[in-house]
């Protein structure tokens, strides 16, 4: 109620309420490239249009004369209790859309209370971002690199500043077909942007150190210790241009060798237990499309699963990520923590979401839209207007909470 009245009473937002408004804007002041790489997706990007119209299958039957005037959309999640079920997706490279980065998200994160999942590519590093949040909750999300070493340097850490889960993303082992990005020829890392908990990582530092000159493979590290060497060369000597020095040669070699580094396409099953070993964090896989997926996470004693499919920006072609959700809740069973990415562009979507068994639902693209326009203010609106939008939903729909919304309460077409 206080944004109505705001709004109406002539104290305009910051950044547009309209999400077609928001990006467009959004888009306006970024660079070609820096909206590209933000705004797009794998392929004809199907998966991501999918991602959008999948809630249009479902619609919200509003139940009547309930009194709705006491309202609790609070959540409990992994022993916390959050006053919305709303967090913020790990999204890398923030400096791409504002200076402040991820700083300035980690500041909206703890004045709104919603969760900040720290991003594997992040450009501030978690300590950092960490120490602008207090006890305000933090997760971080790790891609899982081809040293063992450095996932178990990155974990210590993440338990050491205050992080609550860890979230492992495993859709994006290879990078996907963007086509934005290749007809631009743009990728933020080739440029050394979202590399900070790398060049902020000991392990990594030791790495660099020991590496004697054009060593060989490291068959224990599966990992090139000349490939990390010219990768903290690349990082820390041409963090700017380094399309100058890949034409040069050698470097070229060492790009793909980076493009590499941040995750191992060999994941399986048989990886999970060296991080159930290195933290007594809930464990949470993101990325989860596929029942068979989501059951057998659960089976493994996994701690929960993020469906998403990474705003369609992976696997073109793919299911809808609201499909998959629904799918993977009827795996798993209404007991086990699903929660939900990929398409969040309303309330009423995320009412939908948990309808259908999402425990929480995490915001993507739109915040970083808030964050070009208005740094850590344009995020802080973009958060109070999803949890305004989907109060109302709630209450409209007939719902005093959470555990009220339940299948009943929509309807597929
Ligand atoms: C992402 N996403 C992502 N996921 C992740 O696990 N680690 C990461 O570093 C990133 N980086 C990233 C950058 C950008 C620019 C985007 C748009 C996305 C995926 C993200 O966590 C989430 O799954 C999607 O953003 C959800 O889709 P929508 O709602 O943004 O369309």
């Amino acid at each position: 109620s206080e944004i109505y009245v705001q709004g109406v009473s002539g104290a305009r937002p910051k950044v547009p309420i309209s999400m077609a408004r928001l990006e467009a804007q959004a888009s306006q002041i970024m660079s070609p490239e820096a909206f590209a790489y933000i705004a797009g997706g794998a392929g004809l990007e199907s998966t991501m249009d999918n991602n959008l119209r999948a809630f249009e299958a479902d619609r919200i039957v509003p139940r009547m004369l309930v009194d709705v005037s006491e309202r609790d959309t609070s959540v409990e999640l992994f022993g916390r209790r959050l006053e919305s079920p709303f967090l913020l997706a790990p999204i890398g490279v923030q400096e791409m859309a504002h200076p402040d980065a991820d700083l300035a998200t980690a500041r909206a994160a703890a004045a709104t209370g919603v969760p900040m999942i720290f991003s594997n590519q992040a450009s501030v590093s978690m300590e950092k971002c960490a120490a602008e949040m207090g006890d305000s909750p933090r997760w971080f999300q790790l891609y899982w690199s081809k040293s063992n070493d450095l996932v178990a340097s990155l974990v210590s850490r993440a338990e050491a500043c205050g992080c609550e889960a860890i979230v492992v993303t495993l859709d994006t082992t290879l990078l996907g077909w963007r086509i934005r990005d290749l007809d631009l020829a743009y990728l933020p890392f080739l440029r050394g942007k979202g590399i900070a908990q790398y060049t902020s990582d000991p392990v990594f530092q030791k790495l660099l150190a020991e590496t004697p000159a054009n060593s060989e493979v490291d068959q224990d590290r599966k990992i090139t210790l000349d490939t990390v060497k010219a990768i903290a060369q690349l990082m820390t000597t041409y963090p700017d241009d380094l399309l100058s020095n890949v034409r040069s040669g050698k470097p070229l070699a060492a790009v793909r060798q980076f493009i590499n580094i941040y995750s191992r396409p060999s994941l399986t099953w048989e990886d999970l237990p060296f991080l159930r070993e290195h933290t007594k964090l809930p464990i949470i896989l993101k990325g989860i499309q596929h029942p068979d997926d989501a059951k057998r996470a659960k089976d493994e004693g996994v701690d929960g699963i993020i469906v998403s499919n990474h705003g369609g920006r992976q696997v073109d072609g793919a299911v809808a990520s609201y499909e998959a959700l629904k799918s993977c809740v009827a795996a798993t069973g209404p007991d086990y923590p699903v929660l939900f990415d990929s398409g969040i562009r309303s309330g009423a979507d995320a009412f939908k979401a948990i309808a259908h068994g999402a425990r929480a639902v995490c915001l993507g693209r739109p915040y970083i839209w808030g964050l070009a326009l208005a740094g850590e203010e344009g995020v802080k609106e973009v958060i109070t207007n999803f949890k305004a939008d989907f109060d109302l939903t709630m209450g409209l729909a007939g719902c005093r909470s959470i555990a009220e919304i339940d299948a009943n309460a929509v309807r597929s077409v």
